[in-house]
């Protein structure tokens, strides 16, 4: 990509440099130049995020760094053996400003829907199932178009005051 764009580049200069009858068309070829080069630094590679949580109600990390509206492919890997029913987890991220603890409050009383409360899912910006031992899931998303801090907890009654971190979007 980068060699194309210097090729480009380096086209026009000759054109513009031989002092051709046609000032117009060298103008036009390098407004064309300028979209080429913003498109090219907007794209980002993909981030690959793979977090483990554990019987000891922990995320392995706490913090993702990501750029603006950045692909991210985020796996969730639960590692621990002891059952579902008392140490599933998942990964849910928050909008920004969102007040977590009233969500794992409200979430406690969501048994149903694996501690999703229907009335909060647009608090969410992108989350895992609960996944039992020995489970895994992987979510594609893309990070927030806002820079900013967007925290991230498991939603287990009781986990969230340990598993939670904060995905950093610049
Ligand atoms: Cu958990």
């Amino acid at each position: 990509m980068t060699k194309q764009i210097l090729s480009v580049m380096a086209l026009s200069f000759i054109l513009s440099s031989c002092g051709g009858t046609e000032p117009k068309a060298t103008e036009e070829t390098t407004q064309e130049e300028v979209v080429v080069e913003e498109v090219a630094t907007e794209v980002n590679e993909p981030l690959t995020v793979v977090i483990e949580a554990n019987d000891q109600m922990k995320y392995n990390i706490a913090r993702i760094d990501a750029s603006a509206g950045q692909e991210i492919t985020l796996t969730l890997k639960n590692v621990g053996e002891m059952p579902k029913a008392s140490m599933g987890h998942n990964f849910i991220l928050f909008q920004k400003g969102v007040d977590v603890q009233a969500f794992a409050m409200e979430a406690m009383n969501a048994k149903e829907t694996d501690y999703l409360p229907a009335s909060l899912m647009s608090d969410i910006v992108a989350h895992t199932s609960l996944l039992g031992p020995g489970e895994e899931e992987t979510i594609l998303f893309n990070a927030p178009d806002e820079a900013g801090p967007y925290k991230f907890i498991c939603s287990f009654p009781g986990h969230f005051a340990s598993m939670q971190g904060i995905l950093f979007v610049q």
